[in-house]
Formats: C-alpha cells, structure tokens, sequence
C-alpha cells in the first residue's frame, strides 16, 4: 500500500491513482474488519485526538469523522459554525497554529478551497477536507468504493463508466470529473453548458486523461450521455452557501436533467446503479422541498422519488462507505 504518513487531504489532484487506489483497499480491509468484529483488537488511532471544524452543516461527514476516530481509538472535538474564532476574531493561519500544537488532525468543512489549504500550510498536522466550494474528495473515496463493490462480475475501476447529471459547476461536477480521470474511468458529464465545470477543471481532467486512459465526455444531451452507463449520479441543484434566488433559474434549465426511471432505460443497461452523495430531494420530506412544490408543483427535482427507492439505488451503501473511506484516510495519515 501506499506510505500516505503525515499527508493532508485536500483535493482529489493531489495525488496519484495509486495513492487514491491505496485509500480504497484499506476501507475495504477496514470496513470488513468492523464486521467481522476483530477491530478492537487492531486500533491504530488510539490516543490521537482530531479536531473537525464545521462552517457548514453536515450530518455524514461529521458523523463518519466521528465514528471512524471512535472505533480506531482516537478522540474528536466538533468546532461549530459558532463555535471558534476561525475567521472571525482569528485568522485562519493563527487557527492552523493553535490547533496543530494540539491537534494530530485536522478536519475542515466551509466555503472556500484557499482556506482549508492555508490551515494545512500552517497547522504542521494532517488536515482533510470535508467538503469545500471546489472540492468534496472524500465523497469521492466513498464513491468510488460503492462502485467496486457493484461492479458487473469481476470489472475493477478502470472497466467502469459514470455519467453524473445535473450541476455541475460545483464540488461534486469538479470532484467527479477529476475522479473518473484520475482513476482510468469513463466519466460522463451531462448537463447544461452553462453548469459544466470551469475550463481550468476540465482541462486537468483531460491532462489526467492522457496518462490513466480515462474516457472524459461533456455533453448537454441525456440519451448520449447516459448511453451504456454502469452507475448514473446527481446532487442537489442548489447547493450549500448559494442564495435561494437562484432555485428558479436552476429548476428551469436542470428540469431536462432529473433522473427518472426514463433516463434509467435510457443507458440500455437492466443492472443500472444509482448513486447520490445526499442529502436528495426525491419527496416532501423537508421544509425547503414543500416550499419548492407550491410554487413549482414538484415533488421530485434531481431524481425521481422512484428512483430513489428502487433496487437500483445504492444511496445508503455510498452513506455507509463515507464512514469506512474517512477512516481509511485516518488511519493512512496519522496511523
Ligand atoms: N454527502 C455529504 O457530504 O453529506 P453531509 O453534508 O451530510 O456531510
Ligand atoms: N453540492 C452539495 C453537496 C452536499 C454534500 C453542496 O455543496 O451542498
């Protein structure tokens, strides 16, 4: 396996296939060791503590930093929106300073990707980044890992194809296309030209691509995009941090863009996998998707509730395997 002692994690491009492959192979030794029960007997965290800073809300990626520490020995501490000084009364890099001599780790969730690299210039610690504007990597490992395990017979990673549809101008479209490059994949991109990622993204992708052999397709048509696909993915049209004025405009391009069980014959594969990194908007489960059907008449936006509940859908595997990859990424850093 790889030696990643002492790195951070902060973007899927710092690394190499083979270090991101690593990643994937221990949480597959982890997360069957957590079921076989002989965990306890190998804790290679103990008497480490971590810090997660959250500036935004999360309900998996706190909770797998906080099982993951748990179960390998290690203690967390869980910095609120509110709850620090982080640029506020302190600057990020005093931040970094403070923690590190503290800290064995450091785990950020915010906005901007420029604050959670300055925290790792500083901090003199591993720190992981839990999701910021430009990136979400360890989703990505929790992905990835989800689609080994539902591979058609035999195929490893280099053999599978993913189209994600929807925003893609965002963490998860920039997190998913560099991802399928890194790792050989055939990554589809199928959205409106106006929310495919930035150029500079989809240029190192198409760099990446030349050295794994990946397949990289943009695309603003469904049919083509989703055509003999292994796995279909989406995320929430609007995401963290964006003002909700842009809901609207969103429903109206990305309508085309939904998952259905439409789109799911579309790929011409009966063993199709659905994937989402949630939380989804498929009912009228929250206050926020009630509000969006007075006035759009919706009940579903990036995927059909159908969808979502049909044997298909993967959706709870992946939210599982956010734990196993996060405790990979741990141990591998700070082991
Ligand atoms: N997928 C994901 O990051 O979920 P949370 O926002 O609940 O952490
Ligand atoms: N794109 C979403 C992902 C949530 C896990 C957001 O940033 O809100």
């Amino acid at each position: 396996a790889a030696d990643l002692a002492g790195r951070h994690f902060l973007k899927e491009l710092d690394f190499t296939p083979e270090e991101f492959r690593s990643l994937i192979g221990l949480a597959a030794r982890l997360k069957e060791a957590k079921r076989a029960g002989t965990e306890r007997d190998d804790q290679r965290l103990t008497g480490r503590n971590i810090a997660l800073i959250f500036e935004k809300s999360s309900t998996r990626t706190r909770c797998s930093f906080e099982v993951a520490a748990a179960d390998q020995g290690a203690h967390t501490t869980y910095l609120d929106p509110s709850g620090s000084h982080l640029g506020k009364k302190e600057s990020v890099k005093d931040t970094a300073r403070v923690l590190g001599r503290m800290y064995d780790g450091i785990q950020y969730r915010g906005s901007g990707q420029e604050i959670v690299e300055e925290l790792a210039a500083h901090a003199g610690v591993p720190v992981y980044n839990g999701l910021t504007d430009q990136w979400h990597p360890t989703q990505m490992l929790a992905d990835a890992l989800t689609m080994t395990e539902h591979a058609p017979r035999g195929r490893g990673l280099g053999e599978l194809s993913y189209a994600y549809l929807g925003d893609a101008r965002s963490n998860m479209g920039n997190s998913y296309l560099v991802t399928g490059a890194l790792l050989g994949m055939d990554v589809r991109i199928v959205a409106p030209r106006s929310l495919w990622p930035e150029e500079s993204v989809t240029a190192r992708a198409r760099a990446l691509a030349e050295s794994t052999g990946a397949r990289i397709t943009l695309t603003e048509e469904v049919e083509e995009g989703v055509r003999g696909a292994d796995f279909l993915t989406t995320d929430v049209w609007v995401s963290m941090g964006e003002p909700p004025q842009v809901w609207d405009e969103r429903i109206a391009l990305l309508r085309p863009y939904a998952v259905t069980m439409d789109v799911l014959r579309a790929t011409g594969n009966p063993a199709v996998r659905f994937l989402h990194c949630l939380p989804a908007f498929h009912d009228l489960g929250t206050a926020v998707a009630r509000e969006i059907h007075e006035r759009h008449g919706l009940t579903s936006l990036e995927v059909t509730d159908e969808v979502f509940e049909s044997a298909h859908s993967v959706v709870f595997d992946e939210a599982e395997n956010r734990m196993h990859t996060i405790k990979a990424v741990l141990v591998a850093t700070l082991g």
